[in-house]
């Protein structure tokens, strides 16, 4: 079930007790007022947070909410199997190899996470 963030002009913080290890999850916060997907996964000791849209052809990566194809620290989108590194976001194989998933800047810490947003200006 997304999880509903607070929305502010730079970021959201969003309670997220518990992250386990290399298993991505979705939220979808507010961003100026739009509900934005996006998949956080905790990788050792820091948190990742991507768009949940495939640079290939826009699709989110789960097949099901909350449900992600991953092995061996990657994350493979459901739809036509390209294959992102969980660390860095990158494309390793695939039909849009070498792309990225789009990143945003995060702080998980005592429970909550804080996702920032670019600049509107940007
Ligand atoms: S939409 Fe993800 S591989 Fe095609």
């Amino acid at each position: 079930m997304p999880r509903q963030g607070l929305e502010s002009v730079n970021c959201s913080l969003i309670a997220i007790p518990v992250l386990e290890n290399e298993t991505p999850v979705t939220i979808t916060p507010l961003i100026r007022g739009q509900s934005t997907p996006l998949i956080v996964i905790r990788c050792g000791e820091s948190v990742r947070v991507y768009a949940n849209r495939c640079p290939h052809q826009g699709r989110p990566l789960d097949y099901a909410p909350d449900r992600f194809l991953t092995k061996n620290a990657t994350l493979v989108c459901a739809a036509h199997g390209a294959v992102f590194g969980m660390a860095d976001g990158l494309c390793l194989q695939g039909p849009c190899r070498g792309e990225s998933l789009t990143p945003y800047a995060s702080l998980w810490q005592d429970g909550v996470l804080r996702v920032e947003w670019p600049d509107p200006l940007d």
